[in-house]
This record gives C-alpha cells, structure tokens and sequence, in this order.
C-alpha cells in the first residue's frame, strides 16, 4: 500500500526550492494581469528536466509574464534560446521586461506573438531539446502531433495544468491527449500532480 502525502508534505514539496525575487516578480505582474501561473513545485520541476538533458533549444506555448519561461531559462545551459509563443502581446511585453530585469540577453529569447497551432506550424522539424505546452487546452492535440516533428530524438515533452477541473471540452482535449501520449510506443511518459499537473515524456523513436 502507497502512503498518500498529507497536506503538510504536499505544501513542502510545493515550497521546496526557494523562488529569487524575478521569479516573485514574474508572479507579481501576473497577478495584477490575472493571469494563472505554473506553481512553484511544477516550476522546480520544469527546470529539473530541462537541466537533465542540457537543454539549449526550447519551444514554450504560453508565455504569461514570464514565470514559467525563467523556471525553463534556469534549468537551460548558458547558450540556449528560448522561443515561446502567446496570442496576447501585452502578456510577452511584460515578460521581456522581467528577462530583461534578469540578465537574460536579448538574443536569447525569442518571443513569437500569436496563436500557437499557426505559430508552431511554422517552427523548425527535430530543431527542439524540450517543448513545454501551457496553453490553450483545445489545442493540446494538435500541438501533441507537432511536438513529435518539432522534437529531436531524446528530447521532452511537458504538458502543464492537466489535473483540477475544467470544461467538459477542456476535460475533454485533455483526457484525449493523456491517452495519445500514454499510448505513444515513442514516448516514455509519467504523470505527476505537482502543481496543476503535469505530463512529462521523453522522445524514443526507434
Ligand atoms: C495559464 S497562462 C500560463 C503562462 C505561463 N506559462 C506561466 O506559467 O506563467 C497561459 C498563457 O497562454 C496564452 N494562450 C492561451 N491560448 C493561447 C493560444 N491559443 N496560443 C498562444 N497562447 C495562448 C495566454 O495568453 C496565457 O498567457
């Protein structure tokens, strides 16, 4: 029998690394825009996989105000570029200011305005380490499809905020999508309830 953590236990792991004052700030702006962010926990956990693999290319769908961008930019080695994509301009104006703020140089961003399934379309085949995907839950399949071409070999795929509840439509996409990847013989995937959620899958192809 599996011991199930107490609510204690869940809030130490969720506060577990220490968060420097751009990440708060990131948060901040957030909130005064009213936008959700990826939590803490699942944020540690962003920069943790991008770290196992070195990661130096990475495609973010949902950029916010930048929290989960600067969780991925820390777990990236020193020469990796991040493209990350959203449909709201304001959003990625307040995070370039708050990259900016964190010494990241500006050619190390690439911060694309618009609607992620036209965006991605465009992006480059087998070009990226790691694709982390926060937005746009109807959109999860498509993206999903993308993914596999975008991907390098060994390369991961996370999906953020797939556990709470939704729409019947949101709850809908996302349950098809778990099914897609837990399904995939190229993906090896866990499911892990740190924050929102999150589906994480390595990139196997034969
Ligand atoms: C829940 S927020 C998460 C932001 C960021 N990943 C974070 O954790 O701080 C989702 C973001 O996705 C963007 N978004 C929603 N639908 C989108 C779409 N179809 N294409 C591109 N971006 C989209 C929103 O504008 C919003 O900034």
């Amino acid at each position: 029998m599996t011991q199930m953590p107490s609510n204690n236990d869940w809030n130490l792991s969720q506060s577990y690394i220490t968060e420097d004052s751009h990440l708060l700030n990131a948060r901040e702006k957030s909130k005064e825009l009213g936008l959700i962010t990826i939590g803490p926990g699942a944020g540690a956990l962003i920069r943790f996989l991008a770290s196992t693999i070195d990661a130096s290319n990475v495609v973010e769908i949902g950029t916010g105000t930048g929290v989960s961008g600067l969780c991925l930019f820390r777990g990236m080695n020193s020469a990796g570029v991040l493209t990350s994509i959203d449909s709201d301009a304001e959003r990625q104006r307040a995070a370039r200011e708050i990259f900016s703020e964190a010494g990241i140089a500006a050619n190390k961003i690439r911060l694309i305005a618009g609607r992620a399934i036209e965006v991605v379309d465009k992006l480059t085949d087998n070009a990226y380490d790691l694709m982390f995907i926060n937005g746009e839950k109807l959109e999860y399949e498509t993206l999903f499809e993308q993914s596999l071409r975008l991907l390098r070999p060994g390369g991961i795929l996370i999906f953020n905020n797939i556990l709470g509840e939704f729409s019947t439509s949101d709850a809908q996409a996302i349950s098809a999508v778990s099914d897609k990847i837990k399904d995939d013989s190229r993906l090896i995937s866990v499911m892990i309830p740190s924050g929102s959620g999150i589906i994480a899958a390595s990139y196997r192809p034969s």
